[in-house]
């Protein structure tokens, strides 16, 4: 097969990391007889440096023109100061917006090698973590009004949070089919007992379990659902939720399976065309020292695979690359652990590709 991906390798570590998962991507490639052509497209603070916008509009059409897109992570302290309009996030968000891609899978999974990472006690940990979250990306309070006005000398800022039935029955929809394809689970997050769109979601989000019988169904209190993330994982198979709440409960989920560094992502909308990227951010204090985490993003280089080529031998191949790295006892800082042998981020990619 012929692929077009466009590649933004971003900020901070983010170039070190996509680097690694090109090399893996190539070596498919060159295993399966597969053609992949890269288009480097600007995104976040170094699109800021250089066009004076977070995503000029000729990268995102770039991005809908390819098959795919490949990120690495965004943003950095030297872009702190900007205005809303101007910070790197704001490019993500355009992107998000721009294709589409209301659903957005991130899944926290223990790999047993890692097991002693968790910061949860053993005995917890024991009864396994392998749930996914299914968070909506591009609704709620993320893409409503922001204003800061000001009367009499003190401020005010107003941020709006909405959600439109058919927002919440088309991501609840892949809540459902994602439950379908695993244990059949599903788990509805919301703040019912106080906001609206809450009231909203969890009326859709019944009235949609109707068409899943087979699918056990459940609401939770998002205060709660945090809580019973670190209680006990193992009961969770899917989580569906608003942008928001995801967003959190997401950085949760990846922190008990050992390491923000291991999680992949994927974000799709109506298409096949999706956005794969780690979901830990750009980590500047370590950028450009060759110690960050290639494996959040290696393994969202087989999310598209699966999810956007078709190809899921070749998803399965990498991740049993990424399987046997951890069991050669490699480990990059973030994960290291005794026993272990620290690498380098380069060293990691080295690992993943040699076991293809
Ligand atoms: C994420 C990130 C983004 C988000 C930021 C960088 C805008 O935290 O992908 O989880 O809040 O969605
Ligand atoms: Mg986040």
């Amino acid at each position: 097969m012929n692929k077009t991906i466009a590649v933004i390798r971003g900020d901070g570590i983010g170039p070190e990391i996509v680097a690694q998962a090109i090399r893996v991507l190539d070596r498919i490639a060159q295993k399966y007889g597969h053609t992949f052509c890269y288009e480097e497209v600007d995104m976040g603070g170094n699109a800021i440096d250089k066009w004076g916008e977070p995503l000029p509009a000729s990268m995102l059409e770039k991005c809908l023109a390819s098959d795919s897109v490949l990120l690495g992570a965004v943003g950095g302290p030297k872009w702190d100061g900007q205005p809303a309009a101007l910070r790197p996030e704001k490019g993500l968000l355009a992107l998000r917006a721009g294709m589409g891609l209301y659903s957005n899978n991130r899944p926290a999974r223990l790999w047993p090698q890692l097991d002693a990472a968790s910061p949860l006690k053993p005995s917890i940990v024991a009864r396994g973590i392998d749930f996914i979250v299914v968070r909506e990306l591009i609704g709620g309070v993320y893409f409503g009004d922001h204003s800061t006005s000001e009367t009499d000398g003190e401020k005010k800022a107003t941020d709006i949070m909405a959600y439109s039935e058919h927002e919440i029955e088309r991501i609840g929809r892949i809540g459902f089919e994602t439950a379908r394809k695993r244990r059949h689970k599903l788990t509805s997050v919301d703040k019912a007992n106080v906001l609206d769109t809450s009231r909203l979601w969890r009326a859709v989000m019944h009235r949609l379990a109707q068409e899943y019988p087979d699918v056990e169904y459940s609401d939770m209190l998002v205060d709660n659902a945090a809580m019973q993330i670190v209680k006990d994982p193992s009961q969770f198979d899917v989580i569906v939720t608003e942008n928001l709440f995801g967003d959190i409960l997401s950085d949760e989920a990846s922190m008990i399976t050992g390491s923000i560094g291991m999680i992949p992502s994927s974000s799709l909308g109506e298409g096949s065309c999706g956005l794969y990227e780690p979901i830990h951010g750009s980590a500047p204090d370590i950028a450009g020292q060759d110690k960050a985490n290639p494996i959040g993003t290696i393994l969202s280089a087989a999310m598209m695979c699966r999810y956007s080529f078709d190809m899921p031998q070749e998803a399965d191949a990498i991740e049993e690359a990424v399987n046997q790295a951890l069991n050669q006892g490699l480990r990059t800082g973030d994960m290291m652990a005794e026993g272990c042998r620290l690498v380098t981020c380069t060293q990691m990619g080295d690992a993943i590709v040699s076991h293809l």
